[in-house]
C-alpha cells in the first residue's frame, strides 16, 4: 500500500485535509498528540476500525481509546456524570483519558463489547483538528502489538510504512508515554494506567483515587493489561543500585540516568543515557526511544537502573516494569 507523509511545520495552520478525507473514506491515519503517536480510524466506521487491529496485530478484545476535540463530542460517545464535569473539563485537554459509561451506538469493534469506554481529548492540535474535520478517532499507540509505543514519526514509519494509508510527520512527542487512564465509573476514580499526569495531582483533583493493582485482581479490568506491552525483543532486566559495584558484563546495553552515568561508566563501556533524575520528563520522553534502541543495538542483551516510585517516575517504573519482565 502507498503510504502518503504529512509533514507538518505549522500544527495549528499546515493543511491536514487530505488526512481528513483519508479518514472519512475509512483510511487509517497514523497522527501526533502530546503522549505518543494514535493510529486513528473514524469511531463510527466499524469496518475502518476492525484494519487497525488487523495491521497492529492486536486481539480484537483489547479495546481502542476515542479521541475527540471538543467537550461536545464527548456526549456523541458516552455519559459523562454531572459531578466529574468540572473536573474533567479542568484537566483536558491533555495526556489523561476517562472511562466512562458508553453509549449504544458506539460500535461493537471500538470497545471489544464492553459497556465503557475510554475517551481522551488530546492537547495536541493536530489530534484536535483532526477530530473536529473528520470526526470522532478511534485509535491505539501507532506501534505493531507487542512494540514500546512509538514517540517519533520515525519509530511510526519502522512499523507502518506501507500497512496504512498515511502517517502525520509531527516530530517528537513531549511526554513520550501513554495517557494516563483513570475509570470514572465505580464508586472512587480508579487509576488503570498511570501516566503524565501523577497520581499525586490525581488526588489533588478528586480527593480520593484508587490504583489498580493487576497483583491484586482476579481479572485485568483493562483488557489490555493481559498483553504484552512496552518491551524490546531482546532481554531486559533491572538493575537495583546495589547491584552496580558487581555489575561487570560488558557485553550488555546500559540504560541509565545522567546522575548514574560516571558509576555505570566504570563497569561497562556501553552506556546509554536516557535522561536526568533532575528533569524527570526527559525520562519519559526518551524511554521508549532507548527501549526501541536496545534492539537496534549490537548487544544481545539491556539492562536498566531503577527510578524512584512517586510522582512522573512511578509512571515511568510502571513501563519499565512492564519491559525488564517481558510482559506479555
Ligand atoms: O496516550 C494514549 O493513551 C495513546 C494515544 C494514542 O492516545 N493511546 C494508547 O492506546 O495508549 P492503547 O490502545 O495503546 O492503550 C489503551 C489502553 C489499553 O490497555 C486498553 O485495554 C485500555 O486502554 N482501555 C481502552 N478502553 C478501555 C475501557 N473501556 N476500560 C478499560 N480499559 C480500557
Ligand atoms: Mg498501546
Amino acid at each position: 500500500m502507498e503510504t502518503l507523509i504529512l509533514k507538518l511545520e505549522d500544527f495549528y495552520k499546515d493543511d491536514i485535509s487530505l488526512a481528513c478525507e483519508i479518514l472519512k473514506t475509512g483510511g487509517l491515519v497514523a497522527f501526533p498528540t502530546e503522549t505518543v503517536y494514535g493510529l486513528g480510524a473514524l469511531a463510527f466506521l466499524p469496518e475502518a476500525v476492525k484494519k487497525i487491529f488487523a495491521v497492529k496485530g492486536r486481539p480484537a478484545d483489547n479495546p481502542l481509546i476515542v479521541h475527540v476535540g471538543s467537550f461536545e463530542q464527548f456526549e456523541k460517545v458516552c455519559y459523562v456524570e454531572e459531578k466529574y464535569w468540572p473536573v474533567v473539563k479542568k484537566v483536558l485537554p491533555g495526556p489523561i483519558t476517562f472511562v466512562f459509561r458508553k453509549r449504544p451506538n458506539v460500535p461493537y469493534e471500538v470497545t471489544g463489547g464492553l459497556d465503557t469506554i475510554g475517551v481522551r481529548y488530546p492537547a495536541h492540535p493536530v489530534a484536535q483538528r483532526l477530530a473536529l474535520c473528520a470526526g470522532l478517532i478511534a485509535a491505539p499507540s501507532a506501534n505493531l502489538s507487542g512494540k514500546p509505543s512509538p514517540t517519533t514519526f520515525e519509530a511510526v514509519y519502522e512499523d507502518l510504512f506501507g500497512k496504512i494509508e498515511c502517517i502525520i510527520d509531527g516530530g517528537e512527542s513531549a511526554f513520550g508515554i501513554e495517557s494516563t487512564i483513570v475509570d470514572l465509573t465505580g464508586e472512587i476514580p480508579l487509576v488503570l494506567r498511570p501516566g503524565p499526569i501523577t497520581v499525586e495531582e490525581l488526588e489533588e483533583l478528586f480527593g480520593k483515587v484508587k490504583v489498580f493493582n493487576p497483583e491484586e485482581a482476579s481479572r485485568p479490568l483493562s483488557p489490555g493489561m493481559k498483553y504484552r506491552h512496552y518491551a524490546p525483543d531482546k532481554p531486559l532486566r533491572l538493575v537495583l543500585p546495589e547491584e552496580l559495584p558487581h555489575f561487570s558484563n560488558t557485553n550488555v546495553l546500559v540504560l541509565c540516568t545522567e546522575e548514574s552515568r560516571e558509576k555505570y561508566l566504570k563497569q561497562a563501556s556501553n552506556v546509554h543515557v536516557i535522561g536526568s533524575l533532575e528533569r524527570p520528563y526527559t525520562i519519559a520522553q526518551n524511554l521508549y526511544k532507548s527501549l526501541r534502541y536496545v534492539d537496534k543495538s549490537p548487544y544481545p542483551s539491556a539492562v536498566i537502573e531503577k527510578l524512584p516510585e512517586y510522582g512522573i517516575f512511578f509512571s515511568i517504573m510502571n513501563r519499565i516494569k512492564k519491559a525488564a519482565r517481558g510482559e506479555r
